[in-house]
């Protein structure tokens, strides 16, 4: 028996794929795999609704802690930040296709497919996971091998009985997990077209949100946040609460192009409210504790994290290599940083740990600890070679 796994989400180009995998591409078993990363509940049981109404083998792999741990937390200890974008749809990709593999292990298959467009980048990213994983694997890409468009689609599911659950007026198309939701599609292709209110779920109107600001405490261990407001919580629990609090105050919209991978510029507008929110505060920490040499050259290791990140080279040798150099400066990042949201601004307000390395003693105006005639020497050498350069110049003309 031909077997399939098809990486399931139980959207229309993925829905399509199931008869496609069976009338065009000889597979007499398509078995779908639906991964939990945070999407709203509604979505996942439409996938199994969906799933069982064309006969396919179902799993739902719950994988939202393990999401929130691994990779969000990864992205905040390496400040994870493409072009502006927190990233929230590509550290997903590589998780849901290492679980796809790990189910395709388990029922014996070596084939999958997914419903990637051959425009953007998740094409690249699920498919290098699970020839990492797999290198024997065999990838089926139907809506970009047969070049469908969506028109095409439709009628392929209405003829095929599959449930369409996207009207064609439904006209973004949303990714969402738990480090964050995005939209595209429809007038948001046009970069000068203001987003429209409608377009967002998690973040309220800044002209809407509370009066008063909202103070919070946010407390990290080596990197990763572990209290909100003294209260311990769980990866994912810590996100989707600030999700609720920084959205509550219209904190998280991003409105920018973004260069996809294929050299494309696309429009791109992002809900990241927890996202935005760890990674001021991460910073913010970094920013105490780090020296300004390991800040400076921790920004280029960060950079290439981000690069790898957005290109789903999660199982990349260099990205390990570069978190060890990062796990190495977040030893270190551990502490308090209080924030205030207000109307979509998001401020850092103070920062505490043992780690810090201000001294109060040294760096006030008011101090005999620090003698500044030590000073002298050192800044009247200070840029030597440009005093130079400048002496010989006006020694020529
Ligand atoms: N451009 C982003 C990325 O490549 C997000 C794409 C999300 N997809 C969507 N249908 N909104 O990571």
């Amino acid at each position: 028996m031909k077997k399939v796994v098809l990486v399931y989400s139980g959207g229309l180009d993925t829905s399509v794929c199931i008869p496609l995998m069976r009338e065009e591409y000889g597979y007499d078993h398509v078995v779908t795999v639906t991964i939990d990363v945070g999407q709203p509940e509604e979505d996942i049981c439409e996938a199994e609704q969906k799933a069982r109404a064309l006969g396919t083998e179902h799993y739902t792999v719950p994988a939202k802690e393990e999401f929130a741990r691994e990779y969000c937390f990864a992205a905040v200890r390496a400040n994870g930040d493409y072009e502006g974008y927190p990233l929230s749809t590509a550290i997903a990709r590589p998780l849901i296709a290492a679980k796809a593999v790990e189910v395709a292990k388990q029922v014996g298959a070596t084939a999958f497919a997914h419903g990637c467009t051959g425009k953007g980048n998740d094409q690249f990213r699920i498919e290098f996971t699970i020839r990492a994983l797999m290198p024997d694997a065999t990838i089926h890409a139907p809506i970009r091998e047969r070049n469908l468009t969506r028109s095409w689609e439709f009628e392929y599911a209405r003829s095929r009985g599959v449930p369409i659950s996207q009207s064609v007026d439904k006209i973004w198309s949303i990714d969402e997990n738990l480090w964050g939701r995005s939209v595209e599609g429809g007038r948001l292709e046009e970069p000068d077209y203001a987003p429209p209110e409608e377009i967002y779920r998690w973040t309220r109107n800044p002209l809407d949100a509370p009066d008063v600001p909202r103070e919070l405490k946010l407390e990290f261990e080596e990197g990763v946040p572990v209290r909100v407001d003294g209260e311990p919580l769980s990866p994912a629990e810590l996100i989707a609460k600030l999700n609720r609090v920084a959205g509550e105050n219209g904190v998280g919209r991003i409105d920018m192009m973004e260069d996809r991978m294929l050299g494309l510029k696309v429009r791109e507008n992002y809900e990241c409210p927890a996202a935005v929110t760890i990674l001021t505060a991460h910073r913010a920490l970094e920013a105490l504790v780090l020296t300004r040499e390991e800040l400076r050259f921790k920004a280029i290791v960060d950079a290439e994290w981000a690069q790898l990140a957005y290109h789903g080279l999660w199982f990349h040798p260099l990205k390990e290599d570069l978190e060890a150099f990062i796990a190495q400066t977040q030893r270190r990042v551990t502490g308090a940083v209080w924030l205030r949201l207000y109307k979509g601004c998001l401020q850092v307000v103070g920062r505490s740990s043992p780690w810090a390395l201000y001294s109060e003693e040294l760096a006030s105006f008011d101090t005999t600890a620090f003698d500044q005639r030590e000073s002298t020497g050192m800044v009247k050498i200070f840029g030597l070679q440009a005093q130079m350069y400048h002496a010989l110049r006006s020694r020529m003309e």
